[in-house]
Parts: C-alpha cells; sequence; structure tokens
C-alpha cells in the first residue's frame, strides 16, 4: 500500500500581497511549493505528490517538479478551488487505487521536517485514522463575543490542554474521503467551523489525535514570515 500526499498550492497569498501566488514566491532561490514537496519526497515514505495550482498555472507547476531532481517521486497537478478544502477534495479525486494514507500539506509550510513527516505517516500506519501535528500554545489565549465596539472576553481556555496545529495531517484515505463529503455537508448545515481537513474528521466525530509538530513547519503568511524562513535556512545551511 501506499501514500500519497497532497500538497495544496492554490492559494493566492494575499496576506503576503506579491505579484504572484504564494506557492511561487521564491525563498533562498526556489518557489516555496518546491521546497515543501522536496521535503515530503525527501521523507522517504511519501510515493507520489498531487499539487494543486492556482488558475492556469497547472503547466507552470508540473515544469517546476519535472525539472527538479530533488522531488524523485511521481507528481501530478490539478486545478484547485475557490477554498483549500476545495482544492484537497480536487486533489483526493486523484488519488491512486493503491493510496491507502494520504497526507494534505500546505505549500505555504516550506521548510517542514521530514522527520515530521515521517512521524505523522508512522501514527497513521500504526493504526490512528487521523494524525495532525501540534505544538504545545505560549500566548494565553482568550475566547472572546463581539461587544459593541471591542470584544468582551468569555473564557481562558487552559493553555496546557491547547494545540497549534500544522501540516502535514495524515489519514486513513477511505476516512479523508468520508470527512470531504459527509464532513464538509454536515460543517456547511450546522455552521461548524471545520479550518482544516482534521475538523472534518472530528465533525464525523471520529477521533484525531496528535502527534508533536516542529516550529521549523511554520506557515508562511506575511512578508515577516518569510524574512524568518530565509534566515532559518541560513542558519541550517551555515
Ligand atoms: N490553498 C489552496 N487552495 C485555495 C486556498 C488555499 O490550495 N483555494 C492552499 C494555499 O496555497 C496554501 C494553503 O492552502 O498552501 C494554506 O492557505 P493560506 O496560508 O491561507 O494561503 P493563501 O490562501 O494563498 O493565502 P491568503 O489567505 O493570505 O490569501
Ligand atoms: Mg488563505
Amino acid at each position: 500500500m501506499t501514500t500519497l500526499a497532497i500538497l495544496t498550492a492554490a492559494g493566492s497569498g494575499s496576506r503576503l500581497g506579491r505579484d504572484l501566488p504564494k506557492a511561487l514566491v521564491e525563498l533562498d532561490g526556489f518557489p516555496l511549493v518546491l521546497h515543501a514537496a522536496r521535503r515530503l519526497a525527501a521523507s522517504g515514505v511519501v510515493d507520489s505528490i498531487v499539487v494543486t495550482a492556482p488558475d492556469g498555472l497547472v503547466a507552470v507547476m508540473a515544469d517546476l517538479m519535472a525539472d527538479d531532481p530533488h522531488v524523485h517521486v511521481p507528481v501530478q497537478v490539478t486545478d484547485g478551488g475557490p477554498t483549500r478544502q476545495a482544492s484537497v477534495s480536487a486533489g483526493l479525486a486523484l488519488a491512486g487505487p493503491d493510496d491507502d494514507v494520504v497526507l494534505v500539506h500546505d505549500a505555504a509550510r516550506p521548510l517542514v521536517p521530514p522527520d515530521l513527516v515521517r512521524r505523522v505517516v508512522g501514527a497513521v500506519r500504526a493504526g490512528h485514522g487521523a494524525v495532525v501535528p501540534g505544538l504545545p500554545v505560549t500566548d494565553t489565549v482568550k475566547q472572546v463575543r463581539p461587544d459593541g465596539d471591542a470584544e468582551l472576553v468569555t473564557g481562558t481556555p487552559d493553555r496546557s490542554m491547547l494545540r497549534a496545529v500544522q501540516t502535514p495531517q495524515g489519514f486513513a484515505r477511505d476516512l479523508l474521503v468520508r470527512a470531504h463529503r459527509t464532513g464538509a455537508a454536515r460543517a456547511q448545515a450546522e455552521h461548524l467551523a471545520a479550518t482544516d481537513d482534521a475538523g472534518l474528521v472530528e465533525v464525523l466525530g471520529e477521533p484525531v489525535h496528535i502527534v508533536p509538530g516542529d516550529a521549523a513547519a511554520f506557515k508562511i503568511t506575511t512578508e515577516r514570515d518569510l524574512w524568518l524562513a530565509s534566515l532559518v535556512l541560513q542558519e541550517t545551511n551555515a
């Protein structure tokens, strides 16, 4: 049986505000999506990759992957959808018959350590249907509701029980398919927040497990994150 990684790269990167989609923005001379694909391939536990591309950029992404010797696993590229969830669904539709484990990874997390990829796949192969990397939260987090021109604090969750989650998230393929069909429909009908794939599994009432995340898998959202990523790369290449 084989492991497929869906690499979501179809977003526009509006918060980064460049004139090209975030996944194609360069870090150390290479697009973010290529860094991410290299690290997925380097894990040794990913058998193939499906990349979701922004409008009109399927061929550009496909050439990028085909020309890179470090991405030494088969890569398919497909059009993404209007939302991240739609992009993941589009990627999932290309899973092959032998793909029994599916990872979902964001191109916006280009520096994911291969070791983290192995940890997630290992936990799924060990029998957990849904596995998410998570880190302890260092900030105190407040729950709020709107209150006039400000917000009213309604509670302070116990920080020791909170985790900031990352990607890759790993799933038994059948469970992820069910989450994207039934879970997504239910989340929409009941106005439940499910901002990641694991959230859709939670809507089904199925267990989701956390494995330790890694600070290096941080997400690039703003220019500051990009600058931080280049510092991290300089440090590791030194
Ligand atoms: N993504 C996707 N399809 C979409 C939206 C997002 O494949 N319709 C991907 C992005 O390319 C990214 C990941 O999902 O790798 C996480 O999304 P995010 O960090 O929000 O990226 P963007 O949506 O591109 O950025 P922004 O929200 O600032 O526009
Ligand atoms: Mg977005």
